[in-house]
């Protein structure tokens, strides 16, 4: 998978992750929050702030290396300017997402887990949105859309695309 490059200078990640641990000070259990709060600013959570955020935790580069690849939300590079996530558990499956899946493949050109080498597209499987009353499900940019097809799926994100 092509990685992105970081959107922002190492002195500029640094300076943010110092910030959100300054306002985390003190808080119990507050490495999940501080993970949330460096991703929503950063768009990841570089791998370069582990010895920092451990650091300033009192806890090993281990375990925070651990939790961060535990959980699928954080990445280590940041996403493509569109995040099509589409969901590939039981409800939508029974609806034919794998079919859908493969026709949405060969339309963007993209195979699901990988983002466009231009940064525009991240095609992304997420299992269950809460949505499976009317699977197949996908969610575009934080927002979710039900019983969709590969027309509609293009359509939304040629809306979203214009609207950039
Ligand atoms: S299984 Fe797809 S939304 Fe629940």
């Amino acid at each position: 998978m092509a990685l992105l490059p970081q959107r922002f200078a190492p002195e500029q990640c640094e300076a943010v992750a110092r910030e959100v641990l300054a306002a985390h000070r003190g808080q119990p259990g507050a490495l999940l929050p501080i993970l949330h709060d460096i991703q929503d600013r950063l768009g990841a959570v570089p791998p370069e702030l582990l010895p920092l955020i451990a650091e300033d935790l009192c806890l090993s580069r281990a375990e925070v290396h651990g939790v961060v690849s535990f959980y699928h939300d954080f990445r280590a590079t940041p996403p493509g300017r569109q995040v099509l996530k589409l969901c590939q558990a039981e409800a939508c499956q029974s609806m034919g997402v794998k079919a859908l899946t493969a026709e949405l493949e060969s339309k963007l050109g993209l195979p699901l887990g990988e983002t466009r080498e231009d940064g525009s597209l991240s095609f992304e499987p997420v299992y269950c949105l809460g949505n499976c009353a009317c699977a197949p499900s996908v969610m575009l940019n934080g927002e979710l859309h039900g019983r969709v097809d590969a027309e509609e799926v293009l359509a939304l994100l040629a809306e979203q695309g214009a609207q950039a």
